[in-house]
Formats: structure tokens, sequence, C-alpha cells
């Protein structure tokens, strides 16, 4: 399929919409320029207009579209009951970037709002929407004429370059002026409830209808398995390639952090008038204290970075005080929640706990969480490599027989040093010191770009490396469950298992030294477990 584009502007009569009409008639669909994002519109009443949306993107089906009326009087047909508030939200703020969420009438199909009894409407400012909506005689199902999970349209060209191929026809009426999504209201709640940020604010709402409660989805990730309000919020969303990371703090130490990483392919979204001192090429996206100027360049430069193969973005936090929360709601997600606070102290985590606890997974999670982890089994392995001073110490104990061409023969190693508690004794107090200089080393590195570093070793607290760090985190599993993961992990028999098992430290040395306890066996309880640690030490974002 060839995908047309057509310009279309405010002044344009009838006759330059034909075409697209006659698509909508026909159960096609057409990218469609509105004051916010352009959107992929079809006609809000036909089952296969929405199918065939949902196709386009890649949209997963429960995620429920937008109707769009261009008169308040056409909402009658579309929902079942029109409450005060909507009228009075109408009033003010209609056409324009709000979308109001109701209950449905039989009209609308359940394929529009993804089974939900519950209807998104809105009424666009866009000259060129408002007309097409009315030349069609049809209400307009449409989303954000994107890819499924990448930044929003605000030109032609996104929808462009997003959908090639996939449908007929986009009408270009110049750039989205808002350059963010609407706002996303329920009136379904017994108090109306903020779903999505947009540039009608919160305060603005609250003048029209008293208290507004704000979904916890806004500034906060999902947590496994939460039920949301609005299933948009769910999704990966607004992401371009590169990774995205805010970085809060004045604008000097977002520069010497991100100088960092000047050969990386890295690249820096800024405020209009910043650059200088900045070693890596710089976007700006707008002026710092003007949510409007920021909305209207973010998703261009979002795309940008994507064009240009960037493989990372650091991003100048905005105001997060301001209840002007589009932009930061926007940005949060394409940094995948990934906020590091410039300002914030330093935090040497160690992490422990028996074998088979599950510490792995606590450490790759809070590597997610933007910590750098340093490996203490890595360290250990790589230490041997090429260090003639550490490999003398060890043959002046354990005999030159320990070498096989004067190379570290690690199992003639063990097998020595584990012949007694003395032995073992002998290896720790060699290698250990040795491991937390090494660690100690990599830790002061890591902290010139990283606020939080974790050590990840199964003996910090006897190499004594525990007592450097800030706090002490133990990972538990009952017996039962460390038995069967080492026994699968390790390949190992039933026996050496409980071999292993017997061999430990008792619970309590691990847990009278614990700043934090993680109880690792229950999958879906893992995140609330872990929270505590992201709310004492990684300190925003989350
Ligand atoms: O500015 C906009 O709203 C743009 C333009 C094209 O109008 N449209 C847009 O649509 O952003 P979309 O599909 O990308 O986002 C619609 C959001 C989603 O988060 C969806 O989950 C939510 O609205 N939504 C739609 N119907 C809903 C309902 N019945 N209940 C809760 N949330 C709903
Ligand atoms: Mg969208």
């Amino acid at each position: 399929m060839n995908t047309e584009i057509i310009k279309i502007s405010a002044a344009d009569g009838a006759e330059k919409y034909e075409k697209a009409v006659e698509l909508l008639k026909n159960d096609n669909i057409v990218g469609m320029p509105t004051e916010t994002v352009y959107g992929l519109a079809g006609n809000a009443l036909s089952e296969l207009s929405v199918k065939r949306i949902f196709e386009a993107k890649g949209r997963p089906q429960d995620n429920p579209l937008i109707v769009h009326i261009s008169e308040f009087s056409e909402i009658y047909d579309l929902v079942s009951s029109v409450p005060e508030v909507a009228k009075k939200l109408a009033a003010e703020f209609w056409p324009g970037p709000l979308t109001m969420i109701l209950p449905k009438s039989e009209k609308v199909p359940f394929c529009v709002t993804a089974g939900l009894d519950s209807v998104a409407v809105r009424c666009p400012s866009h000259a060129v929407a408002r007309n097409l909506i009315k030349f069609s005689g049809l209400p307009i199902a449409a989303p954000s004429a994107n890819i499924s999970g990448k930044p929003s349209p605000t030109k032609a060209e996104h929808v462009f370059s997003d959908l090639n191929g996939k449908i007929p026809l986009i009408i270009d009426g110049g750039e989205s002026e808002e350059g963010v999504e609407s706002t996303v209201i329920s009136l379904c709640t017994a108090t109306p409830k903020l779903l999505r940020p947009g540039n009608v604010t919160l305060t603005e709402l609250e003048r029209v209808c008293g208290k507004v409660l704000v979904d916890d989805a806004v500034l906060n990730p999902l947590k496994q398995g939460e039920r949301v309000s609005s299933p948009g919020m769910k999704y990966k969303h607004y992401s371009p390639n590169a990774t995205v990371t805010i970085l809060k703090g004045e604008y000097t130490a977002f520069c010497s952090y991100v100088n960092k990483f000047k050969n990386e392919n890295t690249y820096a979204m800024v405020f209009d008038g910043e650059g200088e001192g900045l070693n890596v090429k710089c976007f700006s996206y707008g002026k710092k204290d003007d949510y409007r100027s920021l909305s209207n360049k973010l998703f261009d430069v979002l795309r940008e970075l994507d064009n240009i193969g960037a493989k990372q973005c650091f991003v100048r936090c905005p105001d997060e005080t301001s209840d002007d929360l589009a932009v930061l709601n926007r940005l949060l997600r394409a940094a995948a929640f990934r906020v590091i606070d410039l300002n914030s102290p330093k935090t040497l985590l160690g992490l422990t706990g028996k074998t088979g606890a599950g510490k792995s997974t606590v450490s790759m999670y809070l590597k997610e969480k933007g910590a750098y982890v340093i490996d203490g089994d890595v360290v250990a392995r790589e230490i041997l490599i090429d260090n003639p001073p550490l490999l003398e110490k060890l043959t002046q104990s354990f005999g030159e027989d320990i070498l096989e061409n004067g190379v570290l023969n690690r199992k003639a190693l063990a097998k020595k040093a584990f012949q007694s508690p003395e032995k073992t004794e002998l290896l720790n107090s060699i290698m250990h010191p040795a491991i937390n200089e090494k660690i100690q080393n990599e830790a002061n590195n890591a902290f010139s770009t990283y606020s939080v570093v974790v050590v990840d070793a199964a003996a910090i607290i006897e190499s004594g490396y525990a007592a450097l760090c800030d706090k002490l985190i133990v990972v538990t599993a009952p017996e039962a469950i460390r038995k069967e993961r080492i026994i699968k992990r390790d390949n190992i028999s039933q026996k050496d298992a409980e071999i292993r098992i017997n061999g430990q430290k008792t619970d309590n040395f691990y847990l009278s030294r614990a700043d934090y306890v993680v109880k690792n066996y229950e999958p879906h309880l893992l995140e609330d477990e872990i929270k505590p640690i992201i709310e004492g030490v990684f300190c925003c974002g989350n």
C-alpha cells in the first residue's frame, strides 16, 4: 500500500477532505492532525476500522481508544449519561486537549473500549481534525498515530516514518501545537481521577470540578500484577531505542556527569540556553520553567535520538514541584523510570546471603534501578589473572604445584585450601584483602558516574568488606528452596547440595548484621520486599 500525504490547512474547504472522508466512510484509517499529537483515525462505530487501527499500530488489544467528536452535543450518542461535571469541564476546556471517561452508550462497540463499560471522549480544537469529523459525519476513534511504544507523532513526517505502507493516507495539518497527548480524566469514579496528565493541568481541572485524585500510575511505575485504571499506563511508552536517564541536579553537576560519556554515542537533552561546558551533542527541548515549550518539543527530540542512532541520552529533569505533570510523566516513561539524583549522597550497598538465597535476582533488580553492580565472584576470578605478587603469596603458602606452566591451577589450589579449616582461613587471609582492594577501586570509579554501587559477594561479612558498606542487604530463602535452586543451578547431587548448605554460617550470622532483609522466594512479592531499599537509597523516580 502506498501512503499518500495531503496537506490541509484550516482555511481549506470541504473538497480537500473528500478523499479522507471517503476512506473513513469505507472503514479505512487515516493519519489525522490534532493540537495534541497526530491521531490514527477510523470510524469509531465500525469494528473493521477499529481492527485496522489496532493492527497498524501493533497496539495491545486491551488498550482502549479515544473517540473524537466535533461538537459537545455529539457526546450524547456515545455515553449513557452526561453528568454536570462533564458539562462544566467541556464548557471550560472543549474544544481542546482534555479527554473525559464516562459510562459508554450501547452504540459504542466494545472493541473501541477494549471491553470496558466506559468510553473516552474528546473534542479536539485543531480545525482540520474538527472538519474531518464534521464532514465524515462519524465519531472518530483515534489513538496517537505511532507504532505502539514509540513517542507520539507531532508532525506528519513522524506518522509517515512509523506507518508508511500500512495506511493509505496522512493528512498533514502542520506541527501539533501542544506536543503531548490530552489530559485524561475519569468521571466514572465518585471523585474525578486524573489518569494521564496533559496540558490541561491538575490545578485547572480542580478549579472547575473541585478535588481531583491523581492515579498512582501517573508518576510511578506499575507494580507487578497491579490493576490499572487506564490500560495505556501499563505499557512501555514513548521509548526511543536509546537508553534515556533523567538527571536531577544543577547544570554544572549535569555536565560533569554527562561528559564522562563523551565518546560513547551519548547525547543530552537540556533546557534552552544551556549547552556550554557539555562535551556531548545536545538537544534543547524547551525553556526550563515553561512547560508548554517543553511539551512542544519533547517527542520530536525523542524521535530524533532514533534517527541519529543514539545509544544513550541524559535529560535535564523538569521541575518536579510543578503541578504540570505531563512532561515529567512522559519523560519518566521514556526513561523507564531511570532517575539519578546528582545531589544525593553516594551509597555503597553490600549484598549477601546464603548459597541459593537469590542474590543475583536482587542485584539484577537494583541494576535495573540504576545501581552499578560489582560481582564479587567475577572480581575473585579476575584478580588471579596476570597477578605475579598474588601468585607468589599463594605458592609460598600452598606450594609450587598449584601452578601449571606458571599459570594457576584453580582445582589444585582448591583441593589444598579446602583440606582443613585452617588452610581455608589461610587462603582467605591472602585473597580477601586483594579482592577488597580491587572492589574498592572499581567502586570508586563507579561513583564518578553512579550514585549507588552494590557489591554482591557471598563472603562480604567474612572478608571485612561489609564494614566499609553504608548498608548491608541480606537475601534469604527457606533451606528447601535454596537446596532445590543450587541443585538446578550448579547441576549437583542432593548430597553435595546438603554438604554445601551445612557448611554455611548460621542465619543469625547474616541477620544480625543486616540493614535490609529481602525474602526472595515468592517472585510476586519481591518488588515489595525491595521497596524499602529503593525508597531509602534510590532517591526518586520510583
Ligand atoms: O491527545 C490525545 O489524546 C491523542 C489524540 C490523537 O487525540 N490520542 C491519544 O490516544 O493519545 P492514545 O490511544 O494514544 O491514548 C489513550 C489513552 C490510553 O492511555 C488509554 O488507556 C486511555 O486513554 N483510555 C481510553 N479509554 C479509556 C477508558 N475507557 N478507561 C480508561 N482509560 C482509557
Ligand atoms: Mg498513544
